[in-house]
């Protein structure tokens, strides 16, 4: 089941978008963290167990608007229920760093893909960006298929790049080139 940015879904009509954090998605991120430990990495480690320390997370580093950075929160339903990062923008290259993740609430429903999707389009269009890159784990399946739906072939694997606690994980990183063809996704739209 794929979300587009609207459709009438199992449990009604579903509207998906891709916006900027505001202090009033504190609850939802904080939730999301709570519910699945493993997002504490991708949260950059922060610790975010209160409203207030999730609102102070947002202002700092998912709400500010660039210029090498970006962070769009994934809406359903009005609910704030992941972020796509654009990170590392850099206008020399024309390239940045794109990652996402999701509240396990919202998984498997096809929403990451679209989500990241939208925002490569974004990326595209408003920064100029040529070359989007990003990397997983060899040991996330899930991450491996959101790349590849969204248009963004694997390239290699760069061998132990990342070291969570005691063991370190081969990355496969994937791209995707502003000349790319299309995916076949829906990509979220940005509001
Ligand atoms: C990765 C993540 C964003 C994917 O969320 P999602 O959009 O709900 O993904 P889905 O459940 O729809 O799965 C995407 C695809 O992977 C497949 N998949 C899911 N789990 C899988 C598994 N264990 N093995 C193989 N394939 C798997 C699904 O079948 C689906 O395939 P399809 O595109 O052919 O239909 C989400 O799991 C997440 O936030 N994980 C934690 C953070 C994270 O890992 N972020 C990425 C860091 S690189």
């Amino acid at each position: 089941m794929g979300v587009t940015a609207d459709r009438a879904g199992a449990a009604g009509f579903v509207t998906a978008v891709l916006r900027p954090w505001t202090p009033a998605d504190a609850g939802a991120l904080r939730a999301a963290v709570a519910a699945d430990p493993d997002l504490v990495r991708q949260t950059g480690g922060a610790e975010l167990s209160t409203d207030a320390a999730a609102a102070e997370h947002i202002a700092r580093h998912l709400a500010p608007r660039g210029p090498r950075s970006y962070a769009f929160a994934v809406v359903l339903d009005g609910r704030a229920v992941g972020n796509v990062g654009i990170g590392a923008v850099d206008d020399v290259h024309a390239t940045a760093w794109m990652s996402y993740w999701l509240a396990a609430e919202a998984r498997g429903r096809g929403l990451a893909a679209a989500a990241l999707a939208g925002a490569s389009g974004w990326a595209v269009r408003e920064l100029g960006t040529f070359r989007l890159e990003l990397g997983h784990r060899v040991n996330n399946p899930a991450s491996c298929r959101v790349a590849t739906r969204a248009g963004y072939p694997a390239e290699g694997v760069e061998r132990a790049k990342l070291r969570y606690g005691d063991e370190r994980f081969d990355v496969e990183t994937h791209a995707r080139l502003a000349t790319d063809p299309a995916p076949a996704v829906v990509g979220l739209p940005v509001r």
